[in-house]
């Protein structure tokens, strides 16, 4: 089993050394080949998603991702930018399916920023495009305006697209993974304003129908926005495109305490996976190892589950996660009185412990 392991930026070397050391305390055969990516890429070979590096992930099993980015590279011209590497990876692999579980444990019912009977005992999963919609689509630039409200002026465009098998492909996931669970499926969209969602919710429907165990409904994204704090469990598998559930499932997040808590998967067709925490490299906070490790080490099981087909491991860091948790231990972003704050490093040994 080959792990490309790429830290990237900020927590990103912080947070995976943990989830490397939780690997490593299991008793399985990996072989992790490290490799420099994002802003780290940019200082030794000048691009932030080296060929060799792309290589790496392309070869192996599944790729442990932690983050990329930094306020210092702001100014470079943007496919210099360290957030070209995810999207340059996403695309390159084809990683179009991205699974982002929302679970509020049971511990940390009082650390979500809801009132505690909203989020006890949710379990949401958000299924998120990754690979097309207006992270991707072309055109997009800036020039001088020739029309519109502001004639003469600078103006910048994007263009929003998606093709129908782009939206099949993710509907079949949506409805397979809603197979598996209470079998209902909510796609969100903008039909009533956007063309590229009046297809998606069409191709939602007809997939929709090849399911009929699964019950489909479609909800606005700026009600989706509205529900998701109103009444969060009535969701149980989300589907929607690449935009709308970067932005749901960081909303999502707090539901379940912190972004530092949120895992992600994302898969190709071929069953490679690309795992790392839904947060990004927190500059404000990196290099004091404070950092929440939780979310990537979750990332870790869910590639133990998905790429590496060892469930039994998967459950064994999942449970040791819930047990850090009840023995009352918080990194920063989770604490609150009465709990011990340890820091990132401190969890991480805690999870290792953990799994006995
Ligand atoms: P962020 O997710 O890095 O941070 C948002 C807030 O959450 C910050 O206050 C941060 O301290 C906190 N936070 C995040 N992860 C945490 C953890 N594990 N433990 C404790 N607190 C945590 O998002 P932000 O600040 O918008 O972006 C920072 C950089 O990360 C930018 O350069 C951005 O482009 C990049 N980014 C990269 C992503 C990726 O690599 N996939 C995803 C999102 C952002
Ligand atoms: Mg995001």
């Amino acid at each position: 089993m080959k792990i490309a392991v790429l830290p990237g930026d900020g927590i990103g070397t912080e947070i995976v050394a943990e989830a490397v050391k939780v690997l490593n305390a299991l008793d399985l055969k990996f072989e992790m080949e490290t490799a420099p990516v994002g802003g780290a890429a940019y200082e030794v070979a000048g691009h932030p998603l080296p060929e060799s590096t792309l290589k790496l992930a392309q070869e192996a099993d599944a790729i442990l991702f932690g983050a990329v980015g930094d306020w210092k590279y702001d100014k470079l011209d943007r496919p210099l930018r360290p957030e070209q590497a995810i999207l340059g990876l996403r695309k390159a692999m084809g990683l179009f399916a991205n699974f982002r579980p929302a679970i509020c444990y049971e511990q940390l019912t009082h650390a979500s920023s809801l009132k505690p009977e909203l989020v006890a005992g949710l379990d949401i999963l958000i299924i998120r495009e990754l690979t097309g919609d207006i992270y991707f689509g072309q055109p997009r630039g800036r020039r001088i305006a020739t029309d519109g409200h502001f004639p003469g002026a600078e103006e910048a465009f994007d263009t929003m697209r998606y093709s129908r098998p782009e939206i099949e492909r993710i509907a079949h996931v949506a409805f397979q993974a809603a197979q598996k669970r209470s079998k209902r499926v909510t796609s969100v969209d903008k039909a009533n304003v956007l063309e590229t969602f009046q297809l998606w919710k069409d191709v939602m429907t007809e997939i929709g129908q090849q399911y009929p165990d699964v019950a489909l409904d479609h909800m606005y994204v700026d009600n989706a926005a509205m529900q998701l704090v109103k009444e969060p469990k009535k969701f149980d598998v989300l589907v929607t495109g690449n935009m709308f559930g970067d932005i749901l499932s960081d909303e999502a997040s707090m539901l379940t305490g912190s972004i530092g808590m949120l895992p992600s998967a994302s898969l190709n067709s071929k069953g490679q996976g690309l795992y790392e925490p839904s947060h990004g490299s927190a500059p404000d906070i990196a290099g004091k190892g404070i950092a929440n490790p939780l979310a990537t080490i979750l990332s870790a099981a869910m590639m133990l589950r998905f790429s590496l087909k060892q469930p039994e491991a998967a459950d064994r860091i999942e449970n040791a996660v819930k047990a850090v948790l009840a023995q009352g231990l918080r990194t920063g972003d989770i604490y609150s009185e009465g709990t011990t704050k340890v820091n990132t490093v401190q969890m991480g040994d805690a999870v290792v412990k953990a799994l006995g």
